[in-house]
């Protein structure tokens, strides 16, 4: 089989954060497939043709980028940030194992992007400078009972934890409810940031203790990283503060 699937990260919005490497794969591409905005970010070139799809039909996308590769095509599914995070890489496979055997005689390669919770540290300082949890918390691909527990467990091994898909106009009371466990169990000075629109033009950074959180500072463009109790923030005149979690933890 000639044809290729690669699964490639855009990074988080801005075009200098995607890497050499997937620029060079959608410029060798026939196809690119994913979600509408992703694909959007893609630019429109002769022989290459875009097929942009809904948020929820991952894994007939995957089928679709499976399906034109077995005949023959270059094929490169897009993702935002980095394909293996809460992504297309793992839908892929999914399919890949479900579908025809010889989809396993094409060539599939994963490229990597910068993702969301790296992008959003970096601007906030060094969060997750020691161990930390990432977690997802949408619960349209698992139940929220599994969430919660995850959720109390990473706070109980008093890890800084980077959120993802914190809050959408579909969910908008999870976050609420994340929000109190939160409160049940750090200090009300627990260091939180809300990181929205990471690299693009929308961009705004803020961190607050726990006590003065409110769930309305989240939507889907945000990522929440709350610290560990270790976490700190170093004030400086006229310049937001910088957010950062010390490498070593005392014996
Ligand atoms: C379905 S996940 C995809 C994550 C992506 N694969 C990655 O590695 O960043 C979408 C979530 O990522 C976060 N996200 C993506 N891009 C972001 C950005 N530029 N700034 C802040 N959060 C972002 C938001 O929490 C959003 O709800």
């Amino acid at each position: 089989m000639s044809g290729s699937v690669t699964i490639a990260g855009l990074g988080p919005g801005a075009e200098s954060l995607i890497t050499p490497e997937v620029s060079a794969a959608l410029a060798q591409a026939t196809d690119v497939i994913g979600y509408i905005p992703y694909v959007a970010r893609v630019p429109d070139r002769a022989g290459l043709t875009k097929h942009a799809s809904d948020n929820r039909v991952e894994i007939d996308r995957s089928n679709h980028a499976l399906e034109l590769a077995a005949q023959g095509r270059r094929v490169v599914v897009v993702s935002s940030g980095d394909p293996g995070v809460f992504a297309m890489a793992a839908a892929v496979f999914e399919a890949l194992e479900a579908g025809p055997a010889d989809w396993r005689n094409l060539d599939i390669t994963v490229l990597p992007g910068i993702t969301a919770m790296l992008a959003a540290a970096a601007r906030a300082g060094a969060p997750l400078g020691h161990d930390f949890c990432a977690i997802n918390l949408s619960d349209n691909l698992k139940p929220w009972a599994l969430i919660v527990k995850r959720l109390r467990l990473a706070v109980e091994g008093d890890f800084a934890c980077a959120f993802y898909n914190p809050r959408s106009k579909a969910r908008p009371e999870g976050f609420a409810r994340v929000l109190e466990i939160f409160r049940e169990t750090c200090e009300p000075e627990r260091l939180i940031t809300f990181a929205r629109a990471v690299t693009t033009e929308d961009e705004a950074i803020r961190t607050v203790m726990l006590k003065d959180a409110t769930p309305e500072m989240a939507d889907m463009r945000t990522m929440v990283l709350l610290g560990s109790s270790a976490t700190r923030q170093i004030e400086r005149p006229g310049r937001a503060p910088i957010i950062y979690t010390p490498r070593q933890v005392p014996e």
